[in-house]
C-alpha cells in the first residue's frame, strides 16, 4: 500500500541532501512524497541545530504537527507518523523524546538510513524509538541508489563532520568528525546523476576543502584532485563545493580554480570576523590577513573569482574596534553574496560560556551595519553584470509564457525568454537590468559548447 511521505527540511544544503536521500530510503517501502504535510502519512522533520531560532522552529513545528494529528484521531482518520531527524535529533536525542512524546521516531544524521527499521521497531515500542549513534560503518554503504528526480544542477555529498571545532560551532558535535567518501563512491554517485541529466554537481561537506578521501590508486586524494578527476567526467559542466575552511584551501586547490574550467568562479569561503583576537578566540587558525592572502592567491588564480562568506557579529569581547575591522575586511575583499548573523550562545560549545556576551542591542546594531554594507556590495557586483554576456544553466521554466530561468557562474538567477528546448543546456545570455533577486536577460538563441552535448 502506498503510504505519503513530507519532508520538511531546515537549515544547510547537507540537509538537502540528506532528505533526498531520507526519501530514497523509504522509497522501497512504498513511501511516495507529497508537498504537504495535510495528506501525509508520514511526516519527517530533518532539522538544524546551528543557531538557537533554528532549533527552536522545530519545536514549534512539532506543535502544529500535533494538532493535525489530533484532529485526524478526532475524526477517526489514520494518526499522523512523526519523526525529527538532523541535527536537532541528534543533540537532543531522549531528552527530545521526553519533551515531545507524542514522536514516533529521533534519528541523527548518520543514522538516518535505518529509518525503515526504526519505524518498524515503533510500532512495538512503548514510546519514542532513539537513535542518535555514530556508527562504525558508513550509511552511504547502505544507502540506496539516488530515486528522486533530480533537475540539471544537484548535490554530493563528499565529506561529512568537522575536527575544527569553532569555538561558537556544534557541528563537530552534531556532525561528528571529518569523514571523507572514497573516490571510487563519489565517482559513482556522480555518473549516477549525469546519467539522470545532472549537468552541475556541488560537492557538500562541513568541511568540504578538508577533503581527504581514499583514492584508486591507494593514495589519500584532495579536493582539487577529486575536482579534477569529475571534471573528466562526460557530461559535466559545472563543479563548485561548499562549504570551506580557509586554513584547507591547498595548493592544488587553489590551482584548480585556474586549471579546471569546469570549477565555477565564485567560492563560498566564510571568515566569520576580520578581527584577530576575535578570529583567535574561535579558533579559526588564522588571522584576517591570512584569509586576505588567500583570497589573493585564489584571485590570481582565477581573476574572475567572486566570493562569499559567512559572518557572526557580537562574539562574546567583540569591541567596537574588532567590529569595524570586520568592516574593514568585507570592503578589502569585496563580497558578491554574503551571510551575516548575530552571535548565537550553544549549549556544550566553549563560547556559550566565555565572558564579556555581547548585550543584544549591540549585535543588533552591528548586524544592521554589516548588512547594509554588504547589500551595497551584492548590488554592485549584480550591477556590473549589466551589459555582458553571461553563459547560463538553464534549469527549468520561468514563471511567464515562454519565459526561462537558469543561474548565472555565480549563482544568479537569470531569467529571459527562450523556445523550450534551452531548458537543460548551456546559453549565452545578453544581461540587461538587475532586480533585487534576478537578472533579467536576452537570448540570442546561441546554444553555446557544453548545449550540444
Ligand atoms: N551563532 C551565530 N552564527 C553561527 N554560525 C555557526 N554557529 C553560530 C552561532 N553559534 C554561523 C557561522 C557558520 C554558519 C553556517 O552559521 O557563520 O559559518
Ligand atoms: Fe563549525 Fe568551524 Fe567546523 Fe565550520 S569549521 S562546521 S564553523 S566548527
Amino acid at each position: 500500500m502506498l503510504k505519503r511521505l513530507h519532508i520538511k527540511t531546515y537549515g544547510c544544503q547537507m540537509n538537502v541532501y540528506d532528505s533526498e536521500r531520507i526519501a530514497d530510503v523509504l522509497a522501497p517501502h512504498g513511501y511516495v512524497t507529497t508537498a504537504s504535510a495535510d495528506d501525509a502519512d508520514l511526516v519527517v522533520l530533518n532539522t538544524c541545530h546551528i543557531r538557537e531560532k533554528a532549533a527552536e522552529k522545530v519545536y514549534s513545528e512539532l506543535g502544529r504537527l500535533r494538532q493535525l494529528d489530533r484532529a485526524r484521531r478526532a475524526r477517526g482518520e489514520k494518526p499522523l507518523q512523526l519523526a525529527v531527524a538532523g541535527c536537532v535529533a541528534q543533540a537532543e536525542g531522549e531528552a527530545m523524546a521526553e519533551r515531545a512524546p507524542f514522536l514516533d521516531v529521533v534519528v541523527g544524521p548518520q543514522s538516518y538510513h535505518r529509518l525503515p527499521e526504526l519505524l518498524a521497531q515503533r510500532a512495538r515500542a512503548r514510546g519514542a524509538v532513539v537513535d542518535t549513534a555514530f556508527p562504525v560503518e558508513s550509511k552511504f554503504d547502505h544507502l540506496p541508489v539516488a530515486s528522486t528526480p533530480s533537475g540539471v544542477s544537484a548535490f554530493l555529498t563528499v565529506q561529512e563532520g568537522c575536527d575544527k571545532f569553532c569555538t561558537f560551532c556544534v557541528v563537530p558535535y552534531t556532525r561528528g568528525a571529518e569523514d571523507s567518501r572514497p573516490v571510487a563512491a563519489v565517482l559513482a554517485e556522480a555518473r549516477a546523476l549525469v546519467a539522470r541529466g545532472v549537468r552541475e554537481l556541488t560537492l557538500l561537506g562541513q568541511n568540504v576543502n578538508a577533503y581527504h578521501g581514499h583514492g584508486p590508486d591507494g593514495r589519500t586524494w584532495g579536493l582539487g584532485r577529486l575536482l579534477r578527476a569529475l571534471a573528466e567526467i562526460d557530461g559535466v559542466w559545472r563543479l563548485r563545493y561548499t562549504t570551506s575552511h580557509p586554513a584547507d584551501m591547498d595548493d592544488d586547490l587553489i590551482r584548480a580554480h585556474g586549471e579546471v574550467p569546469a570549477v565555477m568562479p565564485y567560492l563560498h569561503l566564510p571568515v566569520q570576523s576580520g578581527a584577530d583576537p576575535i578570529l583567535a578566540a574561535m579558533n579559526r587558525r588564522g588571522t584576517a590577513d591570512d584569509y586576505r592572502r588567500v583570497v589573493d592567491r585564489l584571485r590570481q588564480a582565477r581573476p574572475d573569482l567572486a566570493l562569499s562568506s559567512d559572518f557572526i557579529v557580537g562574539f562574546p569581547g567583540e569591541t567596537d574596534a574588532d567590529f569595524e575591522a570586520t568592516l574593514r575586511l568585507v570592503e578589502d575583499v569585496g563580497y558578491a553574496q554574503a551571510y551575516s548573523f548575530k552571535y548565537s550562545r550553544r549549549p556544550g560549545t566553549p563560547a556559550a560560556i566565555m565572558r564579556k556576551q555581547v548585550a543584544e542591542p549591540i549585535k543588533a546594531e552591528r548586524l544592521a551595519r554589516l548588512q547594509a554594507l554588504l547589500q551595497r556590495q551584492q548590488q554592485a557586483f549584480n550591477a556590473a553584470m549589466v551589459g555582458r554576456t553571461v553563459q547560463v544553466l538553464v534549469e527549468r521554466d520561468g514563471r511567464k509564457p515562454g519565459q526561462r530561468l537558469g543561474k548565472s557562474p555565480y549563482l544568479q538567477a537569470v531569467h529571459f525568454d527562450a523556445p523550450e528546448t534551452v531548458v537543460g543546456r548551456l546559453v549565452d545570455v545578453h544581461v540587461h537590468a538587475a532586480l533585487p533577486h534576478s537578472l533579467a536577460a536576452s537570448c540570442g538563441e546561441r546554444p553555446s559548447m557544453g548545449a550540444v552535448a
